[in-house]
């Protein structure tokens, strides 16, 4: 459902769109944009979920379906139910100590959260807050001595995973961060604009604003010189994210990296079979949420191909465009382990801190409940293409 100011909400959010208008009374524009906007035309963002919502699941009834199970493992790693919290890069700007806020929701809930390079909260600090340390994401910079320098910081708090993602060796152009005046160098018109959009969020002044300390990034404190403004930060992934990784890279990460490693943004059949060769534990099946080559295809769509590729060679987790329990069940059933959440993760904290978190991972695990009653099955090892109405989404329209 499409949500507009002439349609308020009602009492209480009961879904992530409900947390994204929340997310959207409450920040301020730019920010807005920033969580909520893709890359271009914004044309595979809008695919990852349109695609999702086009798979049918198959209603099977008059099962015995009283004990349902959503347990499971990946990476070495219990999980409550197949949900990962995405790594979200300044995610603190959402919310005081946001990441911090979202680790511990999703702690709470039993499953693992992402810890991004460019989050505002250091890996240090999300870790003290909680009991199980992050899984941490890995940007490459040209300067190798800043990623050893993070993997040895992950390692030392105990981070089991390293996600090193592999899909932003040049960034896409986001259109709405550009209209924002969030990169280059804005005008003083447009510093003003920017000036009155925050002024015009007092709430989120007083609470992120200045309680949060927004603009320090915790992983990056060294390297980021002055990472006083989003617009500052913008230049600096510009001119130090590493263009020139290739698969043989992974040696080198696997010579600083002794836990599990998975590599995130693999969307070709191909590339899944190189990070077979390259001896990474996993991949995850993502365009980074349709931020960064638009036009590329959805991941559900890439999603079956991908695991038919790789079988058992290495586990297949996926994101992009879940906004529901029954997307996570259809994402298994076209043969996910797991599925991240991005976006839904950063609206609701953005709408409702740490409770909001703990409600949308709540919600999605009450979803996967029903999905599994719903199509006959007691557990989510049972799901499977026969899920389905039809095995694939688009491929036949
Ligand atoms: C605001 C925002 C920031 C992101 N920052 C990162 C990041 O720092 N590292 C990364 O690997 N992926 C990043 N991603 C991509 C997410 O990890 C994930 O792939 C994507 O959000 C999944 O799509 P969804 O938002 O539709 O769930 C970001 C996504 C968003 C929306």
């Amino acid at each position: 459902m499409r949500y507009s100011p002439d349609r308020p909400l009602n009492l209480a959010p009961a879904t992530i769109l409900d947390y994204r208008e929340l997310a959207r009374r409450r920040l301020p524009r730019q920010l807005f944009d920033y969580y909520d906007g893709g890359a271009y035309e914004e044309r595979t963002m809008r695919a990852n979920v349109g695609d999702l919502a086009d798979v049918l699941l198959r209603q099977i009834v008059l099962r015995d379906v009283s004990v349902r199970e959503q347990a499971t493992e990946v990476l070495g790693q219990p999980l409550a139910f197949p949900v990962v919290l995405a790594p979200v890069g300044l995610a603190g700007m959402a919310a005081k100590r946001a990441e911090v806020q979202a680790a511990r929701a999703a702690e709470r809930a039993g499953v693992p959260f992402i810890e991004s390079t460019v989050s505002i909260c250091a890996v240090e600090e999300v870790a003290r807050e909680t009991t199980h340390a992050p899984w941490f994401q890995l940007y490459v910079m040209r300067d190798r001595g800043y990623a050893e320098d993070l993997m040895a910081r992950a390692r030392a708090v105990g981070s089991p995973v390293l996600v090193l993602t592999i899909d932003l060796a040049v960034v896409g152009a986001r259109h709405r961060d550009v209209r924002n005046a969030m990169g280059g160098r804005p005008s003083r018109w447009a510093k003003l604009r920017r000036g009155l959009d925050l002024v015009s969020h007092p709430r989120w002044v007083r609470d992120v604003g200045l309680g949060g300390k927004p603009l320090t990034f915790g992983n990056l404190e060294q390297a980021v010189p002055g990472a006083s403004s989003p617009s500052a930060f913008r230049e600096w992934v510009d001119a130090q994210f590493d263009p020139s990784v290739t698969w043989e890279d992974i040696a080198w990460v696997r010579e600083h990296w002794h836990g599990k490693l998975v590599v995130k943004g693999v969307l070709d059949p191909e590339d899944a079979r190189r990070a077979v060769d390259a001896g990474v534990d996993g991949l995850v099946v993502s365009n980074h949420g349709g931020r960064q080559l638009d036009s590329v295809p959805s991941t559900v769509r890439a999603l079956p191909e991908i695991a038919a590729a790789v079988g058992d060679e290495l586990e297949v987790l996926v994101d992009g465009g879940v906004r529901s329990g029954l997307d996570v069940v259809k994402m298994l059933a076209l043969g996910a382990r797991a599925a991240l959440v991005g976006r839904a993760w950063a609206w609701a904290v953005a709408g409702a801190g740490e409770a909001g978190v703990r409600h949308m991972l709540a919600s999605l695990r009450a979803d996967i409940d029903v999905a599994l009653g719903l199509t006959g099955r007691t557990s989510i090892a049972e799901l499977d293409e026969s899920a389905l109405l039809r095995p694939t989404t688009t491929a036949d329209t």
